[in-house]
């Protein structure tokens, strides 16, 4: 079970997009926490401002008003450089259209954030083949994305994303290009991750069936979180 300590903390945040002449409001008051170990759905309607929350948690884009915090740092008060390094090292991301490099093997892929992250090479490449392993994948380090199905190259882009061991996991619409069996063997894979390491998930997902493996579901609706649901799962 997740433990107290919360790991990420938004209040009042607000995002508009000033593109022009056209002004977007993408999120409207969201406030939120989410717990060391938790793994927590984002769901709603296209549009409704989920990929903001992501990047705007993660600190991959600035809040217009608002703040969040990282396990208490407030994310404003960090340089850009020291979030990118603190992205490198506590956090994974794993994305709907998977995003490996065509020219790297998917061991080198998986490698590559070891590498950014400071790990050296010998033991980089050690530990890409342990996560390629964990998802199912051993036989398939030297192929490129191009030779591999789309359930295993989102497989990769899961290894390259947890090789770190980072703190928080964010995932947009992990399984939005797959069909329904992978996907579940997708969600499965990030639900043992989630169990057995106690790493905190943060999921969007248009899927039910996905939201059914969190502990939480935030619902979102035009920019704001309007309904927490914990889903029934017994003995889960
Ligand atoms: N870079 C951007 N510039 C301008 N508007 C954007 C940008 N990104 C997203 N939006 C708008 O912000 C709103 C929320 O988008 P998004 O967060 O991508 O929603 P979701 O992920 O739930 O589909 C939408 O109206 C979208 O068109
Ligand atoms: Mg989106």
């Amino acid at each position: 079970m997740a433990g107290d300590e919360i790991l990420v903390r938004a209040v009042g945040a607000h995002k508009v997009y000033n593109s022009g002449i056209v002004r977007v409001h993408a999120l409207r008051g969201v406030d939120l926490q989410i717990r060391q170990g938790e793994m927590v759905a984002v769901m709603g309607p296209s549009g409704c401002g989920k990929t903001t929350l992501l990047n705007c948690l993660s600190g991959l884009d600035d809040l217009t008003e608002g703040e969040v915090f990282i396990e208490d740092v407030p994310l404003n008060k960090m340089s850009d450089r020291a979030k990118t390094r603190y992205r490198a090292l506590r956090m994974g991301f794993i994305f709907q259209s998977y995003n490996l490099l065509p020219v790297l093997s998917a061991a080198e892929n998986v490698e590559l954030p070891l590498l950014v992250a400071g790990v050296v090479p010998k033991d980089a490449r050690v530990r890409a083949g342990e996560f390629l392993t964990a998802v199912g994948l051993s036989d398939f380090g030297h192929h490129k994305p191009s030779e591999l199905s789309a359930g295993q190259q989102q497989r990769v882009a899961v290894a390259r994303a947890l090789a770190n061991r980072p703190a928080i996991v964010w995932a947009d619409e992990p399984t939005g290009n797959l069909d329904s069996d992978t996907s579940a063997q997708i969600m499965q894979l990030l639900h043992e991750m989630n169990r057995g390491n106690r790493q905190t998930f943060v999921v969007v997902t248009h899927d039910p069936a996905i939201g059914a493996y969190a502990d939480r579901i935030l619902r979102m609706k035009n920019g704001q979180i309007v309904e927490e649901v914990t889903p029934d799962r017994v003995g889960a």
